[in-house]
């Protein structure tokens, strides 16, 4: 495991560029390999969660080659003709991964078994077991809930119109994949809308989606079978690995950054607002559209941050962002308090116990409640640091280990991580980044 060490750093200057987003990444190799032709897609995250979608869809018989320039071609095998994998379906830590390749195979008679890492191990997958199985596909999963799970499709599926009880993309668009290849209209009702770009990328590979306003809850229909054909995709950068220099150039004195080419969808753009709110000086410049998606370049200077109350509403638009959120608050002026954040507890690790515990180590006041934390901040002065050999637990958790890098930075003592190798996952460059930019 790699322990190291984040100090206090020189102000972040000068201009760079976070790599492709997640979650667009993993859904422009799964619908490429559901599309009969040759797509191409630039941009692609090259982290470990998005090549455990890569190598999944190969084993289900798509061809997913990466060219010397980085782009990546695939030659899809076609919705309703997937293979049966020979072997199990090894997701690693993403969550991602399983859960829309779940929906993908739910509606193909295919049997597959998935499989994961200790983190992944243990989060919950009845979210998307129990819809799937309402369309006729069945599952032997761990108990609890858990992989390793087999799944067994079944064509023809039958559609469904399924409320989400829990505010998140990844149910959705298990079942709307499950859809594409199921006779009928398949429906999914969001009482509260998650980032959409399952809606809008399924809409360019040529698949029938219609997406309404009911009663104040976004209603999606997916029409099936669905034809998909071939596309270009580019891929934006991730605002979610953006969100670290974001709150980084804030909270160290003199910074001026320029992160290039963030995306900033507005089911994602929510760490903006919120940093906006508690103080945050940053400008979008460029405003443009990259493969159908909003993008801005954003510059970034330090200064002073004031504690807030963070509603929450915009809770889904920045889910991934709050531990880094955390960081900003345990050195901003005044008390943060974050409310409704219950669906972090089931994230790559607990989120809100591992950076309570986290921040703590490294000197900050933090109080934990069911449901959020809240923090008094140290009105600018740095934090303590780690102290006495005692390190970080980042319980295989990458967000975790990258917050806590950017704590280090606001720190006297420096914070030691236990383990940075799960940074991988979602941003390979992301020490380089850091490095670059406070050099
Ligand atoms: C994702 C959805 C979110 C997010 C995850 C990526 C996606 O999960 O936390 O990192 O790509 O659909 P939930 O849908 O479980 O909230």
């Amino acid at each position: 495991m790699p322990i190291q060490t984040f100090t206090s750093s020189r102000a972040l200057t000068g201009r760079i560029r976070v790599p492709g987003d997640k979650s667009i990444s993993h859904r422009a190799l799964m619908f490429a390999g559901l599309a009969v032709g040759t797509s191409r897609i630039s941009g692609l995250l090259e982290g470990e969660d998005v090549l455990a979608s890569a190598a999944a869809m190969r084993q289900l018989g798509a061809q997913v080659e990466r060219e010397a320039d980085g782009t990546w071609v695939v030659n899809g095998a076609g919705l309703g003709s997937l293979l049966e994998p020979k072997q199990a379906l090894d997701m690693g830590n993403s969550g991602t991964s399983t859960r829309l390749m779940m929906g993908l195979l739910a509606s193909h008679s295919i049997t597959a078994t998935f499989t994961g890492d200790a983190s992944l191990s243990g989060r919950p997958m009845n979210r998307v077991i129990e819809p799937l199985s309402q369309m006729g596909a069945s599952f032997e999963a761990s108990s609890g809930g858990t992989l390793p799970c087999m799944l067994r499709g079944v064509s023809p599926a039958v559609p469904i119109t399924y409320r989400l009880p829990v505010a998140s993309a990844q149910v959705k668009s298990a079942v709307l994949l499950a859809g594409l290849n199921t006779p009928g209209i398949t429906r999914v009702i969001e009482p509260v809308a998650t980032r959409d770009h399952t809606e809008r990328m399924l809409t360019g590979f040529g698949a029938t989606v219609e997406v309404s306003e009911e009663s104040g809850e976004r209603v999606i229909s997916i029409h099936g079978e669905a034809d998909l054909k071939p596309m270009d995709v580019v891929v934006p950068g991730d605002p979610s690995s953006a969100a670290f220099f974001l709150v980084a150039a804030s909270i160290v004195p003199g910074s001026d950054l320029v992160v290039e080419n963030v995306g900033l969808n507005p089911t994602r753009a929510g760490i903006v607002h919120a940093l906006r709110q508690m103080g945050a000086d940053i400008e979008e410049l460029f405003p443009r559209e990259v493969g159908g998606e909003p993008v801005a370049d954003l510059r970034v200077r330090h200064a002073p941050l004031k504690g807030a109350e963070i509603d929450p509403a915009i809770v889904p638009s920045m889910v991934d962002e709050f531990p880094v959120l955390f960081v900003a608050a345990a050195v901003a002026e005044g008390t943060t308090v974050t409310t409704g954040l219950e669906e972090l507890r089931v994230k790559e690790s607990d989120r809100l116990s591992t950076m309570a515990d986290a921040l703590k180590l490294a000197g900050a006041h933090v109080a934990e409640h069911e449901d959020g934390l809240t923090i008094i901040g140290t009105g600018g002065e740095p934090l303590r640091g780690t102290q006495d050999g005692a390190k970080v637990v980042t319980k295989l958790d990458h967000r975790i280990a990258m917050a806590m890098a950017v704590a280090g930075l606001a720190s006297r003592d420096g914070v030691a991580i236990d383990d940075t190798a799960p940074i991988a996952t979602s941003f390979p460059d992301f020490t380089d980044l850091l490095e670059r930019a406070s050099s």
